[in-house]
């Protein structure tokens, strides 16, 4: 596997497969690779020639008060990983390649689909994401391109900027991954106490019971809220960031769930903040 730390090395090894006609499969990452990540990279190797993952913590998608400092860092043990599941390329930029001096360009997406969920919670949050992953489709020229349901909404985000500015990459979302007990693999678990990760299994297993409900013909939102909070509340350790509910893909509020719907929610246990979702009516 090809290590790659400039913009210029990505894009001298771009041109190389573009010119032997290859297609080039895009997988995003902050590092700390886990299964999900490595899920991702496999949808990539499927579906695209050439496979460049990139592991970069994204400063500009952190909050003041975030963990943008704390979050885990291991580029070596990333990089075995990557190799073993045969990924062509890394490319892992320092934030000053990212982000030279004067920078001033950020991608914003408006309205409906951020003034909620992570997108309420966390302002500038989606404008850096969307930034750093347009930087990233125009360095690779991807063909293809990985993200994963456990961030739904920054799917949703991502689509939706790729379809108004017309850019020539087709986004793919893959399932979201799940350790045996339930409970979402995420870089931020490594935060979690053996009391916390115990809790949050309370998560999966609330989204799992309201798929119960819903499949059993509880359609409405207010009702399938409640009992998710319910479910939560009872877990000594949680505190409720968020639990909501609205169509998928538009994130536009409903009271009765017609066609598919996301269930999102933001639970806080300790310091740690965890997210997790399901898409109610999608299979
Ligand atoms: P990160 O949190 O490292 O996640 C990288 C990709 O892995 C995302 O698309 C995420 O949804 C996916 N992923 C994480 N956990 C997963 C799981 N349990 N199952 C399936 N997919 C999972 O998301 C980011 O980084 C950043 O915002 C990024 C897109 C790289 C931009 O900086």
């Amino acid at each position: 596997m090809k290590v790659l730390t400039t913009v210029a090395e990505v894009k001298s090894f771009v041109r190389a497969v573009k010119k032997a006609g290859k297609t080039i499969g895009l997988v995003p990452t902050m590092g700390a690779l886990h299964e999900g990540h490595l899920t991702l990279m496999r949808h990539a190797k499927k579906n695209a020639d050439v496979v460049i993952a990139s592991v970069f913590v994204n400063p500009t998608q952190f909050g003041p008060n975030e963990d943008f400092d704390a979050y885990p860092r291991g580029f070596s043990r990333d990089c075995e990983k990557l190799d073993s599941v045969g990924v062509d390329a890394v490319f892992h930029p320092s934030a000053e390649e990212m982000y030279p001096k004067g920078y001033t360009a950020y991608v914003t997406v408006d309205g409906d689909i951020t003034n909620k969920l992570c997108g309420a919670k966390r302002p500038g949050h989606f404008r850096g994401v969307a930034t750093v992953v347009t930087k990233l489709f125009n360095i690779t020229e991807a063909d293809k391109a990985f993200f994963g349901q456990k961030d739904a909404q920054q799917v949703v985000v991502i689509k939706r900027f790729v379809r108004d500015l017309n850019m020539n990459v087709e986004v793919n979302m893959v399932p979201i991954v799940r350790a045996e007990d339930g409970l979402a693999l995420s870089s931020r678990n490594k935060y979690l106490s053996d009391k916390e990760k115990k809790a949050a299994l309370v998560l999966s297993k609330s989204l799992k019971e309201a798929q119960k409900a819903f499949k059993s013909g509880k359609k409405s939102v207010t009702e399938l809220k409640a009992l998710i909070t319910e479910k939560i509340q009872a877990e000594p350790l949680a505190q409720i960031d968020y639990i909501d509910i609205y169509t998928f893909p538009d994130l536009e509020e409903c009271e009765m769930i017609a066609k598919e719907a996301l269930v999102a929610l933001a639970v806080k246990f300790g310091t740690t903040r965890l997210i997790d979702n399901t898409i109610l009516g999608g299979e």
